[in-house]
């Protein structure tokens, strides 16, 4: 039965009719955004994992030394990039023979810093050495570099000449400090904590500053690089031009100080309450003090001891009072008429006892282990932390279940363990490789990346532009 559409029917078929073409003017403008040409981008053809790294295409001039370049290089080197490290031939990366704990094989520094990349030993300041380098700059889309402020300039590798030889190469650098008094200075890692506030700001109000075992100027400072690079590479996608990324290793460690700046300009209005000072009568000064164990944020926690803690020394527990767990922490510790006493009830109210009630839940804690604590916590949902030891990472089946903790094969050195990427992509998955032995790919990357003859590389070789310098012609 033929079927006559009623004039609200056609209403309805002239809005659905206007919705789709609506939808279909929205896709094909959609699509322009999306790929520039009027195609909506095809998902891969390829399986899942097949398809290439997040930065496959991507291929990096590595001039980076000891660990904050490195660090950098090496995160994306994970994510896909094609990275050639290069050295200085016989010496290589100054780490390379640092902290050595197996003779005669690459330490531990270095080949922690510098998986996944290839290795070519290049004297750059050697005429011929300077002309591969040059070739390597026209085929590479990054450089990066840590050296000490102007020693990239003084190889002549300027950004006028690297941006004359390929228009479209980002140049990164890890430097000490930015443009200002101290832009200069040859910077290490403890440097910069302290030039970053770290370090005035970590230890115990009564005892000096102190530097931090996590790496945040050098590792830090790398991992702000890579940022900066991969933003560069995608501007670069809508200007064709690169451009200069600098990461200063004082501002990478500010920026991961930014709580205690903002602790700085709190001093004027007052005291800051949730640092146990307060609560123990000392004034503050004007500048931010040192906070021991507080938490940087808005909840109260300390660090306590567990069962054991007479001989262990990481048997110890980070426990947070968070306020709506409250309630929790009384009935745990068998202090249940804290829940309703004025005195303890209201975060406020406990702000100036933090000391003693910590001391009440240490008592507590010293019956358990850390392990313990942390079951029985997690249970009612109060944030605690147990101090892990390097032992006890290295031993986590957790960790090496997810490639956080890595055991790799090397040939001078044999199995070690490493710490993979720690930023997982579902689609981009991280395989740790070795690190390269000191010009282990000089060859390929001449013949592969830059095309050359046999000829020609004999030519180069022999010119000494890779190799290092005889003892005779050193010392002459
Ligand atoms: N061929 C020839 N010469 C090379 C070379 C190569 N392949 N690679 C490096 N060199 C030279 C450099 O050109 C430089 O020579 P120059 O001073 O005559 O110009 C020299 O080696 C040393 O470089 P430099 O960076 O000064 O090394 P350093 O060991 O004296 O200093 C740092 C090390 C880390 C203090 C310094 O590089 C620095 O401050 N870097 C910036 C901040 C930073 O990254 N610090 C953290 C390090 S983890």
């Amino acid at each position: 039965m033929a079927t006559r559409k009623t004039s609200k029917g056609k209403g309805k078929a002239r809005a659905k009719a206007a919705s789709k073409k609506v939808v279909k003017l929205r896709s094909k403008a959609a699509a322009k955004k999306a790929n520039g040409n009027g195609h909506l981008p095809r998902p891969s053809t390829k399986a899942w994992g097949q398809a290439g790294k997040a930065l496959t295409g991507v291929r990096i001039l590595d001039f980076t030394h000891v660990q904050s370049g490195p660090t950098c290089t090496q995160l994306l080197a994970w994510l896909g990039a094609d990275v050639i490290k290069v050295e200085r031939p016989g010496v290589g990366d100054i780490t390379r023979g640092q902290l050595v704990d197996v003779k005669g094989a690459d330490s531990l520094y270095f080949t922690m810093l510098n998986h996944n990349k290839r290795s070519i030993t290049i004297d750059s300041k050697h005429p011929q050495g300077k002309r591969v380098l040059d070739e390597l700059i026209k085929t590479c889309d990054v450089l990066v570099e840590n050296f000490a402020p102007g020693a990239l300039d003084r190889m002549g590798l300027t950004w006028e000449h690297i941006h004359k030889l390929n228009p479209r190469m980002i140049v990164a650098s890890v430097k000490g400090f930015g443009p200002g008094p101290y832009e200069d200075c040859k910077v290490y890692e403890n440097v910069a904590q302290c030039a970053g506030g770290s370090a005035s700001t970590t230890g115990f109000r009564e005892g000096p500053p102190l530097v931090t075992g996590a790496q945040i100027g050098d590792s830090g400072t790398g991992l702000h690089l890579a940022l900066g690079i991969v933003c560069a590479l995608f501007q670069r996608n809508r200007t064709g031009r690169g451009q200069k990324v600098l990461a200063a290793m004082q501002d990478g460690v500010l920026n991961l100080c930014r709580v205690k700046l903002r602790d700085q300009q709190r001093l004027k209005a007052g005291p800051l309450t949730e640092y146990s000072q307060y609560g123990e009568g000392v004034p503050f000064g004007d500048a931010v003090p040192r906070a021991g164990n507080d938490s940087g944020g808005g909840q109260p926690g300390w660090i306590l001891k567990c069962k054991g803690w007479e001989n262990d020394p990481d048997a110890y527990i980070y426990f947070i009072t968070q306020a709506p767990v409250w309630g929790e922490i009384c009935d745990l510790i068998g202090e249940p008429t804290w829940k309703t006493d004025p005195e303890y009830a209201t975060p406020r109210a406990r702000l100036p006892k933090l000391k003693s009630i910590f001391a009440r839940i240490e008592q507590w804690t010293m019956t358990k282990t850390k392990f313990e604590v942390m079951e029985i916590c997690n249970k009612v949902d109060i944030p605690v932390g147990p101090i892990l030891s390097m032992k006890e990472i290295a031993e986590e089946p957790s960790l090496r279940k997810t490639g956080t903790v890595v055991e790799v094969d090397h040939p001078t050195r044999g199995k070690y363990l490493t710490v993979g990427n720690p930023i997982k992509l579902s689609d981009s998955i991280s395989e740790v490789k070795r690190s390269p032995l000191l010009g282990e790919h000089t060859d390929e990357i001449l013949k592969d990346v830059l095309k050359l003859s046999a000829k020609d590389i004999a030519e180069i070789k022999n010119s000494g532009a890779l190799s290092a310098p005889k003892k005779e012609e050193k010392a002459a």
